[in-house]
């Protein structure tokens, strides 16, 4: 790493604690604390994180490194100042709790910021800008700490959001990680295949999650991996069911409740079906024949064969005639 990377690194680790001090020591931060423990985030928790607070209307932290004599270019370049339009910096993460992002070897690389409470037009989660150290397609939210976790339980979740991977970690999860509200790049699954060899997808159970997982499971086709899925009950997000359902049921659901693909692909199908009306029988059934041809284990095959033979009311002789036509199709 050249220098320049280096002084911004520093800049983001005495930015961190700065936050980090206003949330847990002084006034200011009161009504952040407040907000976190009231969503069971214990101050343990929220230094093991390394979480903080922006507070709002001030240029604490331009004044803080002006004081350290940090020059223009780099105050620019470090992405933690925003413009006006008389071209003066101003701090650019305000009234936000403040969640640090690191890279693989723990370094503080960027920033999100959570509002604390939810106001019309303005973004719920605000993500530090690419800098020379930030890179949002490698970044992987949590990465550095559970990486030991992921190599013990041979196995990386997935999870939608950065409150699921801390929720998921106080319940005793601690191999989770987050992308930064995107789908996974080529070098995020590089990062990964060399820590292990199964990704479960643990988004949201709501509507969008169900989507986003749906999307994941079609693009997810690099096969250094294989995929599972956890999916959480009730509309709920991970975070949402821990602190509803508790931390053992969670903790449940990841070791029992990984789904095959196969397995949550034909509930998608199901649920967008109404498999009382024959036609929308006909449909579910040409989907998710259209999956199936694409497994490559004839006893999984077989497996879900069987079942959708039984759910329709089927023969698997005709089931796997129909098969075949596909599969000449696709020759
Ligand atoms: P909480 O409401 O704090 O519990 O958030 P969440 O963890 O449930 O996040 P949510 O399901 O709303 O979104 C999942 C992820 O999408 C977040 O962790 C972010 O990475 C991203 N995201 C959500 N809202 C925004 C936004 O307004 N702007 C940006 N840039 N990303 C967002
Ligand atoms: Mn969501
Ligand atoms: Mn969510
Ligand atoms: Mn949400
Ligand atoms: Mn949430």
């Amino acid at each position: 790493q050249n220098s320049d990377s280096q002084v911004l690194i520093k800049m983001y680790s005495e930015a961190a604690k700065l936050y980090s001090h206003i949330l847990l020591k002084t006034e200011n931060g009161t009504p952040a604390l407040k907000y976190l423990n009231g969503r069971d985030l214990d101050n343990g928790l929220i230094e093991t994180f390394d979480l903080g607070y922006a507070p709002n209307n001030s240029n604490l932290l331009l004044q803080f490194f002006k004081d350290r004599k940090i020059d223009d270019s780099t105050l620019r370049k470090s992405g933690l100042f925003a413009e006006n339009q008389e071209g003066e910096l101003f701090d650019r993460f305000r009234d936000r709790v403040m969640v640090p992002i690191t890279d693989e070897a723990g370094n503080i690389i960027a920033f999100s910021g959570r509002i604390l409470n939810k106001s019309e037009g303005t973004a719920k989660y605000m993500n530090s800008p690419e800098t020379p150290i930030f890179n949002k397609s490698k970044a992987l939210f949590n990465l550095s700490n559970a990486k030991k976790a992921i190599r013990d339980n041979k196995s990386v979740i997935l999870f939608e959001g950065f409150m699921d991977v801390i929720s998921a970690y106080k319940a005793g999860v601690t191999n989770g990680v987050a992308s930064m509200g995107t789908s996974l790049t080529d070098q995020q699954l590089y990062t990964l295949s060399r820590l292990t060899n199964q990704i479960n997808v643990c988004y949201d159970g709501d509507d969008p999650g169900v989507e986003a997982t749906y999307r994941a499971l079609t693009q997810l086709n690099d096969d250094r991996f294989s995929y599972g899925v956890i999916s959480v009950p009730n509309q709920k997000d991970p975070d949402e069911y821990i602190r509803s359902d508790g931390a053992d049921k969670f903790k449940n659901l990841v070791e029992n409740g990984v789904q095959t693909p196969m397995s949550f692909i034909l509930n998608y199908f199901r649920r967008n079906y109404n498999l009382n009306n024959e036609h929308d029988q006909i449909e579910f059934l040409n989907r998710s024949l259209n999956e199936i041809v694409k497994l490559q284990s004839p006893v999984e095959i077989d497996m879900y064969v069987g079942k959708i033979a039984d759910e329709m009311g089927v023969s698997k002789e005709a089931i796997n005639k129909e098969l075949d036509t596909l599969r000449r199709k696709m020759a």
